[in-house]
């Protein structure tokens, strides 16, 4: 059952775990950051925040949502019997954490199904930005927000005149086509950003603050919770070529400069070095 309450109450908890993820992110962040390990290649870095601020959010689900599964980015796989997933992205945009750029997040999501975006059906998520002082959410139906505010994705449909976010991997090879394939779409469009957290690229893109934003290799939780919030901002997101989105490629944008971004990331993809 999702009715309108179960709706609100699940809104209600992802909105709180990400806040309360983001307040310890905040506070650890204001100590001495490192890299606890490296993951798919050396500068795909975890930090102890990453951890620390994961355990958190699944002890809190273990404690008031024990029925319900977990998919997060630190952490093993929690199978629940409820048919609900939680989607935890503990610091996106861990490079910039390190660094001390303002552009990473913390992203909470619940999907029903399995949490794969080719399938999931999303009922809430919420992406904070203590750094920014940002916080962005949506529930199902129910529209999206920032700092409780209703936003709509942007009007622009010429792709010449669109702001786009973009994204790179952290393994060489991905890059070197992720490159070619940017090379091919810069001179296409007003600019590029690269801000380094999917989540928010997201966010801006649901607020209008971006145009648009692709970009391959993503994961389930750094997509979950922004990919509800552009839904319910009145936007779409999508793979190519009439995919839904998923680890090959996130689009997202108002409809009509979501459909010609995907066109054109299409095409730089064929003639990029060895696409993407
Ligand atoms: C990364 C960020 C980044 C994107 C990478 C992601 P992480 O997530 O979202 O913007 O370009 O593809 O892996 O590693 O900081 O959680």
């Amino acid at each position: 059952m999702t009715d309108t309450a179960e709706l609100s109450h699940l809104g209600s908890l992802a909105l709180s775990l990400a806040q309360e993820g983001g307040e310890l992110a905040a506070r650890l962040r204001a100590g001495t950051v490192e890299v606890a390990a490296t993951k798919s290649s050396l500068v795909d870095v975890v930090t102890a925040a990453d951890r620390e601020v994961e355990l958190l959010i699944r002890s809190r689900l273990a404690e008031l949502r024990p029925e319900d599964s977990i998919l997060g980015e630190e952490g093993a796989d929690v199978v629940g019997t409820s048919g609900l997933t939680w989607v935890i992205d503990p610091i996106d945009g861990t490079v910039n954490y390190l660094y001390r750029l303002p552009s990473w997040s913390v992203s909470v999501a619940v999907c029903r199904g399995r949490p794969d975006p080719r399938e999931w059906d999303l009922l809430a998520g919420a992406v904070v930005a203590p750094a920014l002082g940002r916080t962005w959410h949506a529930t199902k139906g129910g529209g999206a927000f920032r700092d409780g505010e209703r936003i709509q994705v942007g009007a622009a449909t010429e792709l010449e005149l669109a702001l786009i976010g973009t994204g790179f991997g952290y393994r060489a090879a991905q890059r070197a086509a992720q490159a070619a394939v940017v090379a091919e779409i810069l001179p296409k469009v007003r600019d590029i950003r690269r801000l380094g957290s999917c989540a928010i690229d997201m966010c801006l893109t649901a607020e209008g603050s971006l145009d648009g934003y692709y970009e391959q290799g993503i994961n389930p939780w750094d997509m979950a919770a922004g990919e509800l919030v552009v839904r319910e901002a009145g936007g779409v997101v999508t793979g190519l070529g009439g995919q839904p989105a998923s680890i090959n490629m996130v689009v997202a944008g108002n409809e009509t400069l979501a459909a010609e971004l995907g066109r054109v990331v299409a095409l730089s993809s064929q003639s990029g070095l060895g696409g993407v």
